[in-house]
């Protein structure tokens, strides 16, 4: 059975080096010391595709298939006004060690508004795309895509020069847990920026997709999120996967049909 108190992981394999905890992505990381992560890789719940913005309206389309506690919506939202968004960055950082990279997921809207402040406290070196190969719902156009804005703390070099900078990753189709993403656009960070044994961090954890994507690159990882759904989603994924080897909610490759990205997880899977 997991564990509701926040000081103690919801789940811990401390052979593998995992460890799950039911927090808030700002609570979390103020328990840990200070340079204790390798690498922050994360897809927060941005609350601002809920509410009209600056440049439109921009409400989640599509069935709200989880409402409950929180009425109308798949799943709580982190509050992403920019002074909130700001004392999550800065214990981000905090964490972070120097020299190391930080990876943030934004949809377009966010991006917007928040980039400057991620701006303000990192180093900027790319603004990722995700293309998601088929389109999906919108307003206007019909969205395929996903940012992920890349950085740094300190210097650090990619592992590889050969890089590209959009990912051809097809999304989850119908995932149990609405915001599932496939673990390959996480393996691609971690292709990009890790070593084996790097410690690495996801404040919004969801369905584990990140810890999974650690787990196949020989990492040690820390993750959490707010809802009770998504520890016991992430837990049992990781358990069958260190039992099987298989990834159980997306027993798939998605990679896209794009050369670059098939040979960069060709050389990863054969180390
Ligand atoms: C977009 S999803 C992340 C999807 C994840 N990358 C995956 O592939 O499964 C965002 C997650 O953030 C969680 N969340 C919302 N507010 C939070 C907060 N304040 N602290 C931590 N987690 C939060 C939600 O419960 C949701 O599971």
């Amino acid at each position: 059975m997991g564990h509701t108190n926040d000081d103690k992981p919801y789940y811990e394999c401390a052979q593998q080096g995992i460890s799950l905890f039911k927090n808030d992505a700002i609570s979390f990381p103020k328990k840990l010391p200070n340079q204790s992560v390798d690498l922050i890789v994360t897809d927060p719940a941005y609350s601002g595709m809920n509410q009209r913005l600056k440049i439109g309206s921009g409400k989640i389309l599509g069935r709200y298939t989880d409402a409950g506690k929180d009425k109308g919506k798949w799943f709580a939202e982190f509050r992403d006004t920019e002074d909130n968004y700001r004392i999550f960055l800065q214990e981000c950082f905090r964490v972070l060690k120097n020299d190391r990279h930080i990876y943030i997921m934004f949809d377009s809207y966010s991006l917007v508004t928040l980039a400057p402040v991620v701006r303000g406290i990192f180093e900027v070196k790319n603004i990722l795309c995700w293309d998601k190969v088929n389109i999906g719902l919108g307003h206007y156009f019909r969205i395929r895509h996903e940012f992920i804005l890349f950085s740094s703390k300190g210097k650090r070099a990619l592992n590889s020069k050969a890089i590209p900078d959009i990912w051809k990753i097809k999304r989850v189709v119908k995932p149990l847990y609405p915001t599932q993403k496939p673990t390959e656009v996480f393996e691609m960070m971690l292709i990009a920026s890790a070593k084996k044994d790097f410690v690495v961090c996801d404040p919004f954890l969801d369905s584990g997709s990140s810890a999974i994507a650690a787990l196949k690159f020989h990492c040690l990882f820390m993750g959490c999120d707010i809802s009770e759904k998504s520890m016991s989603y992430s837990k049992e994924r990781i358990v069958y996967f260190l039992e099987s080897g298989i990834n159980k909610f997306q027993p798939l490759s998605l990679v896209g049909d794009d050369e670059a990205l098939l040979k960069l997880f060709i050389t990863a899977n054969s180390r």
